[in-house]
């Protein structure tokens, strides 16, 4: 059984956790589909009152054009992410 100050220090931890999500922003990435991707991944964060909590940004070209849309989540690249796959991609990486 965890302490009390165990038991606040994971508490915290895992409260204080904060993600880094890159969207590609390349031509090719752009093009097929990134750009919706943007709007999905703002509204998907502010539903679950996730913003202050995630980096979101924009990336250059990740060199794996023929696999877009790509995004970067913590370091992590995913390739064919799409408007109706992205908030399965999120719920398995933020939590
Ligand atoms: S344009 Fe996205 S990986 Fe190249």
């Amino acid at each position: 059984m965890l302490s009390a100050a165990a038991r606040f220090s994971l508490y915290y931890s895992v409260m204080a956790r904060t993600y880094k999500i890159e969207v590609c922003l390349g031509s090719s990435c752009f093009s097929r589909g990134n750009r919706d991707l943007i709007k999905s991944i703002k509204d998907y964060l502010r539903k679950r009152h996730l913003e202050e909590r995630v980096n979101f940004r924009g990336a250059r070209c990740l060199d794996r054009c023929s696999s877009g849309p790509v995004i970067m989540i913590d370091g992590d690249i995913i390739e064919d992410v799409s408007v109706s796959n992205i908030e399965k991609i999120l719920d398995t990486h933020l939590m």
